[in-house]
């Protein structure tokens, strides 16, 4: 039988660490054990997913994860959606975490007695074992799932990103809790996060995963960045979790608690991106695009909200800066500046590599097309780097340019791109 732990009763009893977590409201701190933290979903990254739940018709019942560690992903649904949920963790010091951070979420808010912090329970135990975990907290296990949550450990600096490296397995968790999923129309509401670096195959065999048990079920396909180019998770949403019509969306997290995030949907297959090496061109447009975007998949969908250029030519797609070139500026929105890190016109062309020699060219390629700061936007050995970005701040300042922009690195390796970002220059 699993322990069962009632965040309103749980005590401290000092077997768990408490730290801030950055993305989090000011005073609520978070408990974590057994080095719980690095597997915890950041506060913001949870609470939006919860957010994004809110419009979508759940069925009765209560929100469960079989795996919840520390419990902050859990505790957002549970907390977002008003629902009482159960939590299962295998390390009891872990669920004495979770339990502890539902006190802390609820008496921030002072909602102790809310449903959702009242009814909710954590166990201490096997989250495959669904009939005794339900049973362990109803009296009987009957169907009563609203949602499941699931967010399996990974083997920490995997190369394989193999499925059969989580625990608890995917497939296990799908055959335990099947039959305990209150019905809906729509199937059963499943948030599977999944590992972010999953292969194009290794989704399909997820897919072929869920299709076996649910034939006519619908998902969605979620990736998630907070920025640097980083996929942070990469989830598939089922039945009424899925936005009809939609079966890949990219969801960019703002900076800021409180701003609305970026989202990119597409119901389109994905063409897959191939680079065409052009020389290169005075007056062409270059944009370093966000990495994880590029990664989703899902860049075209977003490049035809921005730009009607049809000749559109990707000179990098590997890396941590994707490099398109394309012959009009891009038309931002607001929000979109959150997915590039850079895009210009190129107003002139250096021939070789930067270096501690060349630096002195660019200086002087830059104040002669009146720049007043250059971005160093290209991969440079990290101890030269403050120096050359340093020697271009220095001397473009106070030199009567008006002009800002970034160098980035011709795809031929070869060739540094001087490029003017199109708002700074003059009418
Ligand atoms: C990635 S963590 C979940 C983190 C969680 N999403 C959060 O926001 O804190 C996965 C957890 O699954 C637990 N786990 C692995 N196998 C399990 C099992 N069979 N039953 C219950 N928990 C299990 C691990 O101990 C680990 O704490």
């Amino acid at each position: 039988m699993h322990e069962v732990i009632d965040p309103n009763s749980v005590q401290d009893t000092g077997t768990t660490q408490t730290s801030a977590d950055a993305t989090a409201p000011e005073g609520l701190l978070f408990h974590h054990a057994n080095d719980g933290r690095p597997l915890a979903t950041p506060w913001q990254v949870a609470t939006e997913r919860s957010l994004r739940l809110l419009d979508v018709q759940l069925a009765d019942g209560i929100i469960v994860d079989p795996a919840c560690g520390s419990g902050l992903q859990l505790c957002a649904h549970a907390f977002t959606l008003k629902r009482p949920a159960i939590g299962i963790e295998l390390e009891p010091k872990r669920a004495q975490a979770s339990a502890l951070n539902f006190q802390a979420v609820a008496s921030l808010a002072k909602q102790q007695a809310a449903p959702w912090c009242a009814q909710t329970r954590i166990l201490s135990g096997d989250g495959l074992a669904a009939d005794l975990a339900l049973a362990s907290v109803n009296g009987e296990a009957t169907p009563c799932v609203a949602m499941l949550q699931l967010d399996p450990a990974r083997p920490r600096n995997s190369r394989l990103h193999d499925l059969s490296e989580m625990q608890p397995p995917l497939h296990a968790v799908l055959d335990a809790w099947k039959p305990w999923f209150s019905p809906h129309e729509r199937g059963p509401a499943m948030l599977l996060d999944l590992s972010p670096r999953l292969s194009a195959d290794q989704r399909e065999e997820v897919e072929e995963m869920v299709k076996q048990r649910w034939p006519e079920l619908e998902w969605m396909w979620v990736w998630t960045s907070r920025g640097r180019g980083r996929v942070d998770r990469l989830a598939l949403w089922t039945g009424p979790l899925a936005s009809r019509g939609v079966n890949r969306r990219f969801v960019r997290i703002p900076p800021r608690l409180g701003e609305r995030p970026l989202v990119v949907d597409t119901s389109e297959p994905i063409a897959p991106l191939s680079v065409t090496v052009h020389p290169p061109q005075r007056g062409e447009h270059v944009s370093l695009l966000d990495a994880a975007l590029v990664e989703s998949g899902l860049v075209n969908s977003w490049l035809g909200t921005v730009s009607k250029d049809r000749d559109m030519r990707w000179g990098m797609i590997e890396g941590r800066r994707p490099q398109l070139h394309h012959p009009h500026p891009l038309r931002l929105g607001i929000g979109d500046d959150l997915l590039v890190q850079a895009s210009g016109k190129v107003v002139a062309l250096h021939q070789g590599a930067l270096t501690d020699e060349s630096v002195q060219d660019v200086v002087d390629l830059a104040l002669e097309h009146q720049f007043k700061s250059v971005k160093l936007r290209l991969a440079t050995p990290p101890e030269r780097q403050p120096n050359w970005q340093g020697s271009l701040d220095r001397q473009l300042l106070n030199r009567g340019g008006h002009r800002k922009g970034f160098v980035a690195q011709h795809p031929n390796g070869m060739t540094l791109l001087l490029c003017v970002e199109p708002e700074t220059e003059r009418p």
